[in-house]
């Protein structure tokens, strides 16, 4: 695989991130490291969609600029992803000059094409959806179904863009390429909407809606919310609609997979696509819609005042690393279903999985080898390795859960592997062989399963990168190891570790040791 780039949704900076954003990025970023074991090349962008009336009206409400509010609440989805280790390889903000220019250009591209028309129009406008809304998507008592209020009757001239013209265009795409949507299971729902599509709106009045970006030619009108945000993914990469797009565009677009909510699907699956083919340009080639993330199985709202932030979980769990939070997350669904979040599921799940069966694991077994054999792997213990089958069927059923993105999927399967390796130290007891004198057996066993950790220490980095850069170091192993090196016999004969070197690659929430770090 030559390169690959991926994205996530650009979040409003209304509030501060919460942990349903938190979930999106994290399940992208550990996407995004499993295919840099994979791909020469990869890109990783994220970011904040920052115009529109919600922010208009915060901002004035607190008697500041739209700007000045946008920055500090961009700054604090930096902050939080810093603190979730998210790789990202670009923070685009839809404030960003070049985003505002490009998307002028684009704008003005499909105007000229006949794509873009202006029409006058009297619409149900939801500043929450920061959309449009027809009739019959609204409750009994004539409320937006999302945001429980009566949307606004807005009549403008605006510009429209001629989603209808795409629509067979985009039906044929997704019934050809089964995988388009994943899961496939969205696919019917996307092909029901498609039945029922209208052109769109794709800009606002001025003395409506000033903080967006103006209309190249016509100072009366603001380009309005989704040509502006969806835009993003190709803006950032330095597309030029007049043809001298930039090298890193025409390297990394179209992109492998574009990570979004379910509540954004329409939005990418259909007005996406027909921007894109408005635009002559290649179609990504997946669109994941993950799930929403509950709390103690509610919805999080303001109202309910459940609403947790992602660096409020690690500061209340004093966790010096994000990686239980990363590994929590990213396995809180099976792929495209919704989640949930509880404190207490929280704690037992790492706990379980990462402090007493994987970290213990590691701990247990180098300290054996520093027990009976100084930390020394003589060669005499190298050779076949009765668990490399299975290891080597995890890898690849990894890789098989990657390709269709099921994240929760794939680290049930590196759990399976830690179990399966944790029963072959108890069935082959290297404590009762080290009583026996059967010190060759003994300090085979004991390799045979360090090798093993080699492979699970790769296969967790993308879930719990920091906790896998400390296995790896007691292993002496190089993390950098792409999938398709990875082997049983990464580690050769010779002293591998001192009893002074051997530390607990993750302590559990509720040890008195983690609690004496606090
Ligand atoms: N700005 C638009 C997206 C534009 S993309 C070109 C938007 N922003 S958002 O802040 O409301 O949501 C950002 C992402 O977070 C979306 O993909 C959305 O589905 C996701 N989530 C918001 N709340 C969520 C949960 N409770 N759970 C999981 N994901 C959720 O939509």
């Amino acid at each position: 695989m030559e390169k690959f780039y991926t994205t996530t949704a650009i979040d409003y900076v209304n509030g501060a991130p919460h942990i349903g954003h938190a979930y999106e990025k994290i399940l992208t970023d550990v996407i995004y490291r499993h295919f840099t074991q994979r791909a020469e090349d990869t890109y990783f962008l994220t970011g904040t969609d920052e115009h529109g009336i919600k922010i208009q009206k915060t901002a004035a409400e607190k008697d500041i600029s739209p700007k000045e509010f946008c920055d500090m609440n961009a700054q604090k989805f930096k902050d939080a992803w810093k603190a979730l280790d998210i790789d990202y390889s670009q923070f685009i903000r839809t404030t960003d000059e070049q985003h505002a220019e490009i998307v002028q250009k684009i704008f003005k591209k499909l105007v000229e094409k006949g794509d873009i028309y202006k029409h006058a129009y009297t619409g149900l406008y939801c500043s929450g959806c920061e959309a449009f809304l027809s009739e019959k998507d609204l409750t009994e008592d004539g409320l937006c179904p999302d945001h429980m209020k009566k949307p606004e009757v807005v009549q403008e001239e605006n510009y429209f863009f001629k989603l209808t013209k795409y629509k067979d265009a985009i039906i044929k795409h997704i019934k050809t390429n089964p995988d388009f949507i994943v899961p496939s299971f969205r696919a019917n729902e996307v092909l029901n909407q498609l039945e029922n599509i209208e052109d769109i709106s794709v800009s606002r009045v001025k003395s409506n809606v000033n903080w967006g970006i103006p209309v190249l030619g016509d100072e009366e009108q603001v380009i309005y919310v989704w040509i502006d945000a969806l835009s993003n993914y190709i803006t950032a990469l330095g597309y030029d609609p007049d043809g001298n797009s930039s090298e890193k565009f025409k390297k990394y677009w179209p992109a492998n997979v574009q990570v979004i909510g379910k509540d954004i699907l329409k939005f990418h699956s259909i007005y996406w696509i027909a921007i894109l083919m408005a635009l002559e340009l290649p179609l990504p080639e997946h669109i994941l819609a993950h799930g929403w993330i509950t709390i103690d199985q509610t919805k999080m709202s303001k109202s309910l005042g459940n609403v947790i932030s992602p660096t409020a979980v690690l500061e209340a769990f004093n966790l010096d690393i994000p990686d239980p939070f990363r590994y929590y997350m990213a396995s809180a669904a099976p792929c495209g279903k919704d989640g949930n979040y509880s404190d207490e599921d929280f704690k037992e799940k790492v706990n379980a999985h990462l402090a007493n069966s994987m970290g213990n694991l590691l701990n247990r077994t180098l300290s054996m080898l520093v027990k009976y054999f100084d930390g020394e792997i003589k060669p005499e213990f190298l050779g076949k390795n009765e668990l490399e089958e299975k290891a080597l069927e995890t890898v690849k059923a990894i890789r098989h859960h990657f390709d269709y993105f099921e994240v929760q999927e794939a680290a049930q399967k590196i759990i399976e592997l830690v179990d399966i390796t944790n029963k072959y130290v108890t069935d082959n007891a290297p404590w009762t062989l080290a009583k026996e004198g059967k010190m060759d057996k003994c300090g085979e066993v004991l390799t045979n399963v360090l090798q093993v950790m080699t492979v699970i220490s790769s296969l967790i980095y993308p879930y719990c990168p920091n906790i896998a850069s400390r296995m790896a170091e007691q292993l002496g192993y190089d993390l950098k190891t792409k999938l398709d090196d990875i082997s049983c016999n990464s580690l050769r004969a010779g002293m591998l570790i001192k009893k002074e070197d051997i530390k607990p690659v993750f302590l559990r929430m509720d040890s008195e040791l983690a609690d004496k770090k606090k």
